[in-house]
């Protein structure tokens, strides 16, 4: 069991394998935060939790004899509201008829359920009800009957606590919410680093740290989307934390679409760490018998650093978060015609890829932008969903069964969230994209965004992609958006309700995948937003994998992929070999270095196979073998970060098997150095015992050799690789 609650002292204890999270009813109204860390046996260490005030607080009143007195700006609260004398920020702000933003929250009571709740219409991480247990807590503004409900799953064996929030209005009048976050808690001390992931379009997520300093650092998102700018992830770690040793604690937002999260520190150096939804651009008018749910945040403690917090989120996210057939099913290697060809392709070309893909051992072919309207370029037809029969004379219908023919499975790029001006469906509906009556409809890439806030949109965008899917044998469908929010009006809400278009759109965007890929259950979909635009928990509950980066330079690569690591499993990432040299960069890598950066991904290709040699071909055939060898340990096996790309010219990785029987290890140097010094890396993970083959050198280490004094890496040259497979030969 992984909840106890100690009725008497009012105190729960969220235990996992590995963390405690402790929370305490103070003067049986305040619900206070205790303690969040490794996990501890105590019953009740509520001791912990002081009681004070400093000058020019705002004391609380106290109501019986013997209650000690706080100040709510002093004490470490668990879902903190502003207007009352916590001056510090809010989790939920919200305005009520009055205009005032007072609103004090007293603990209610509590419920405990069997299993795992989820927010209703959003995504959410998923477990058995004997796997989980759920604490609902509710806390109430008396006054005005605004209920409060902070949900708590523990999913004990997979050391993860999940918080979401649903408020109730139990009131006569409106309540305006204006921020409601996920997830807060106040750490008593600030002497700590936070780690982010910022980037932007072809540098998404890399990896940022520094010290807390007072004040507030925040981050987030307001363009519609969870973003190549920063993603849904904050962590807080102990200065001295690195890869593998250290207490980090994470956050990570199971949603899509515009998010916050921060740190602050306190004039008391008290730390206040939260995440959600609220910010300029949202707001959302909560009537009277309404209610409204916030989306996940999972949590995650490690006391073994990094490493430990990764492979917590990576566990979890593959059995816990994605779903569906391709959740265990080995995923296929895929030749994307993108890079190959872009918009000027036709089907003797498409064929023709398709027949060389098959030859060297690839699954499935994925046709992507360009194939429907008259799309040749992107200023037209996003909208139009039919074959482009210049370009494919015998439709989707004709060129799938012709792949298919040549011994390959077909797959399909669609883009349905958007609308070319240029189109028939925009001249049709021109008020079914975002806009604001009489302003300008600015455009990105030539395209405006479907309203999904509307039913009728996302009714006809299910109807079209159900008949795209019902026309052909279409196995993978890739699922792209390529521009953020700008005018987020929409022509069906009133003037007050307009400020909830981006979550009404993400709302509705989650009821067309859902029903999307409920339909079609043996369809593997890949989301993607102008490469890892979206890469999060939100999109993964629907599809299996994003496609990283439209960046597919490996050496760029490298940072990408060990950025998204940090939260991400790899069997999540979309990764190709593409053209030398690259068409992102102009750097000219060899065939080797792209595979093996490419390998530790869901592996593919994105560039012309005709173009090949015959040794290169080869060379694929090679790849390709080896991919499917130890594609299993890549995409299932636990993953060790080894060396950071962020902290020098190098990267190295491995992933162990569970039972670390057996490992697939990659090193990688991005520049050569003349007279360079020893370069050593020590694996981890493995057992000290046992002794290890490299398969394909035949040489024999122990587990604890491989780990206290390592591996050379002996190297010339810019750009090299080396990777290894091991299998344990004696325990
Ligand atoms: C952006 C994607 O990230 C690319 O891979 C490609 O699909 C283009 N869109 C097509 O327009």
């Amino acid at each position: 069991m992984g909840i106890f609650v100690t009725d008497q002292q009012m105190i729960f204890h969220l235990q996992t394998k590995q963390t405690s999270y402790i929370m305490a009813v103070k003067n049986n109204k305040y619900l206070a935060h205790v303690y969040w860390g490794k996990r501890i046996q105590s019953p009740d260490i509520s001791h912990v939790l002081l009681m004070r005030g400093t000058c020019f607080d705002v004391m609380e009143p106290t109501e019986k004899e013997g209650e000690e007195t706080c100040s709510l700006d002093y004490l470490r609260q668990e879902y903190p509201t502003g207007g009352d004398g916590d001056y510090r920020i809010p989790a939920l702000e919200v305005t009520y008829a009055d205009g005032s933003r007072s609103c004090p929250l007293h603990y209610k009571g509590y419920r405990l359920i069997e299993g795992k709740t989820a927010p209703k219409g959003l995504p959410a991480v998923y477990a058995g009800e004997s796997e989980a247990q759920t604490l609902e807590i509710r806390l109430e503004d008396e006054d005005r009957g605004l209920q409060v409900y902070l949900l708590y799953s523990v999913i004990e064996e997979r050391d993860t606590i999940i918080r979401s929030v649903r408020l109730e209005n139990h009131g006569k009048e409106d309540v305006r919410i204006q921020k409601i976050m996920s997830a807060c808690v106040d750490f008593e001390q600030s002497d700590m680093d936070m780690i982010c992931l910022p980037g932007a379009w072809g540098r998404e997520r890399h990896i940022e740290r520094a010290a807390l300093r007072h004040g507030e650092f925040r981050i987030g998102s307001s363009r519609g989307a969870s973003s190549h700018q920063m993603n849904p992830f904050l962590a807080v770690m102990e200065p001295c934390a690195d890869e593998v040793h250290g207490n980090v604690y994470g956050m990570n937002l199971v949603y899509s679409g515009n998010f916050t999260a921060g740190i602050e520190v306190d004039q008391l150096s008290q730390a206040r760490f939260y995440m959600g939804m609220g910010d300029d651009s949202f707001s959302w008018l909560l009537e009277p018998g309404e209610e409204f749910a916030a989306p996940e945040v999972v949590m995650v403690h490690s006391a073994q650093g990094l490493g430990g917090l990764s492979r917590i989120y990576h566990r979890l996210y593959r059995k816990n978060l994605i779903r569906g057939r391709y959740r265990d099913e080995v995923r296929p290697v895929l030749v994307n015609n993108w890079e190959a060809t872009y918009f000027n392709f036709n089907e003797e070309k498409i064929v023709s890829l398709a027949k060389e893909a098959a030859g060297l051992g690839i699954d499935l072919l994925v046709l992507d932008d360009g194939w429907f309207g008259k799309r040749n370029d992107d200023t037209t037809s996003l909208g139009d969903w039919y074959a482009n029969t210049e370009k494919l004379p015998n439709g989707i219908q004709g060129l799938a069964a012709k792949v298919e023919e040549e011994g390959v499975k077909f797959g399909l790029w669609v883009e349905p969230e958007m609308v070319s001006v240029d189109s028939e469906l925009y001249r049709k509906h021109p008020d079914w994209c975002l806009h604001v009556d009489g302003r300008r409809r600015s455009e990105c890439r030539n395209q405006l965004t479907l309203d999904l806030s509307r039913n009728d949109v996302c009714d006809w965008l299910i109807e079209t992609i159900h008949s795209i899917l019902d026309s052909a044998p279409i196995s993978y469908i890739k699922w792209d958006m390529n521009r953020h929010m700008s005018n987020a009006g929409s022509a069906l809400l009133p003037a007050k309700r307009q400020k909830e278009v981006p979550h009404r759109y993400m709302l509705g965007l989650y009821r067309v995948l859902e029903e999307i890929t409920a339909a079609h259950p043996d369809v593997l979909f890949e989301s993607c937003s102008g490469g890892g635009g979206r890469f999060d928990p939100g999109m993964l509950y629907y599809m299996p994998q994003t496609w990283t980066s439209d960046d597919t330079d490996p050496v760029e690569r490298l940072f990408i992929q060990y950025g998204t690591s940090l939260v991400y499993p790899v069997s999540a990432m979309g990764a190709h070999v593409s053209a030398a040299p690259n068409h992102q960069s102009g750097r000219v890598t060899s065939l080797k270095m792209r595979g093996d950066v490419a390998m530790s991904g869901t592996f593919g290709y994105e560039l012309d196979l005709n173009a090949f040699t015959e040794e290169e071909k080869e060379e694929v055939r090679e790849q390709i073998r080896e991919y499917k060898k130890i594609r299993p340990l890549v995409t299932g096996g636990d993953m060790y970060r080894l060396a950071s790309p962020f902290e020098g010219n190098r990267a190295a990785w491995m992933f162990v098997s569970e039972n670390k029987m057996e490992f697939y290890f990659a090193y990688f140097r991005i520049q050569a150095k003349v007279n360079p010094s020893i370069t050593r890396v020590r694996l981890q993970g493995l057992l000290p015992e046992a002794v290890y083959q490299w398969e394909e050198t035949g040489d024999c280490y122990r587990g604890d050799e491989l780990m206290e004094i390592g591996l050379v890496m002996d190297v010339s040259g810019d750009y090299q690789s080396i990777t290894a497979h091991f299998i344990c030969k004696k325990e």
